[in-house]
């Protein structure tokens, strides 16, 4: 047979493949730890709670549920979620502003293609979320991103860059930031910072793309009040998930945005998916009418708090002197950066070989400047499973070490 060139566009040029994905053929061993993904702990999945609702939608909404369902979303569902979002993070908003979308992923993916044409730019956190990476490379963005410390990212820095590409005739279409908890570092902006990017976004006419995963799981500190909550110029786009927070599998996320943007979105989304699936959607409608979510968050946050505590703890005891890592006050994520001398993508491979996997830096790193860095997930392996992985992981970092400082 002879095989046809297949002729791609240049779409995905830009695209790498994960890195850690190529190299899960070695984590089938047995003792495997892996502190790579983003996952939920299937033991927060409220599994017989759902059992019942989805008896509850077979029997009540069974012909409307397997069918066909609205762009924007199943009209109750979007209800509930601007009642959600209003008590959680004082956001105000209607169900014509709240589109449904196929996880927040989806919503990502959405917004470079409603916003961007290719070569536009964009200011990121730097370090900033992998799936926002790919989204935004996928359109061809050019991603400016910018440092942040512990309190999130350097808007004095932010706004010189914007200044500096207003000028160049760039001017950048958006901000993306991943405010509290951050993916990958953990980090939570201050409110100072806060207010800031919102008095930016203004001066500058730059909307604000807040991403908000992980905001309801806290384990320490106090709420900050969320950046659409601070905007009065209808000028921040949030995008939300119940992803972490009641489980991935259902793919549902929801983004709050201009009416102007919600139909540009609608329009895609016809392209993309038709709809998300309506099944998913009556599930989570009724998970949020019955108030399941609200017992189940206490759970989820008191389970992880244990286990993020025991990372810090496992850290204190195995990370050799000169190691740093974030102190989250939530989320999912530690950022741990290394002696500058050591690649974690280097490492990676020989990490993977021992038994265990983290995130190397620089896939999260638009200008690939975090090369001594990893991200590392708590909230999937057990506690003992935790302080053995990390033992094999401190033990490797403290060998290259050694190797480095060997005459
Ligand atoms: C910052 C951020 N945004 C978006 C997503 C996508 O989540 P989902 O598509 O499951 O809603 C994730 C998932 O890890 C994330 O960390």
């Amino acid at each position: 047979m002879i095989k046809m060139n297949l002729q791609f566009s240049d779409g995905l040029k830009n695209m790498k493949p994960s890195e850690i994905r190529e190299l899960l053929k070695y984590a089938s061993k047995k003792d495997f730890i892996s502190f790579s993904g983003g996952m939920p702990n299937p033991l927060t999945f409220p599994m017989d709670e759902i059992r019942q609702i989805i008896d509850e939608v077979m029997r009540d909404y069974g012909s409307l549920a397997l069918q066909y369902g609205n762009t924007g979303g199943l009209n109750e569902l979007r209800e509930e979620i601007s009642k959600m979002v209003l008590e959680t993070e004082g956001i105000k908003t209607t169900m014509e502003g709240t589109i449904v979308t196929s996880g927040s992923q989806q919503g990502l993916y959405e917004l470079a293609k409603v916003m961007l044409n290719p070569g536009d730019t964009v200011i990121t956190e730097e370090p900033t979320y992998v799936g926002a990476i790919s989204a935004f490379d996928a359109n061809k963005a050019e991603m400016h991103s910018i440092k942040i410390d512990d309190e999130g990212m350097d808007t004095h820095a932010a706004e010189e860059e914007i200044k500096r590409l207003i000028s160049a005739g760039r001017k950048p279409k958006f901000i993306y930031l991943i405010p509290t908890f951050q993916n990958p570092t953990g980090i939570t902006m201050s409110l100072e910072r806060r207010k800031h990017i919102t008095e930016i976004s203004s001066r500058y006419s730059i909307p604000i793309v807040e991403d908000n995963p992980y905001g309801e799981l806290r384990y320490s500190g106090q709420k900050i009040p969320s950046l659409k909550s601070l905007d009065h110029e209808d000028s921040v786009i949030y995008m939300g998930t119940f992803s972490k927070v009641m489980c991935p599998g259902f793919r549902l996320g929801y983004t709050i945005a201009p009416v102007d943007y919600v139909n540009r979105a609608n329009l895609l989304k016809q392209a993309l998916d038709l709809s998300s699936s309506t099944f998913s959607q009556y599930v989570a409608w009724l998970y949020l009418k019955k108030g399941i979510m609200k017992t189940m968050i206490p759970k989820a946050v008191s389970l992880y708090r244990k286990k993020r505590d025991a990372m810090f703890k496992a850290l204190e005891e195995s990370f050799p002197e000169g190691s740093k890592w974030s102190r989250p006050d939530g989320g999912m994520f530690i950022w741990a950066t290394l002696d500058r001398r050591i690649n974690t993508s280097d490492l990676l491979k020989e990490s993977v070989e021992a038994g265990v996997a983290y995130v190397s830096g620089n896939s999260f790193s638009p200008s690939r400047s975090q090369g001594s860095s990893m991200r590392l997930n708590f909230t999937f392996a057990e506690e003992k499973k935790i302080f053995e992985g990390m033992e094999r992981l401190g033990n490797l970092v403290e060998k290259k070490l050694s190797i480095l400082e060997s005459p």
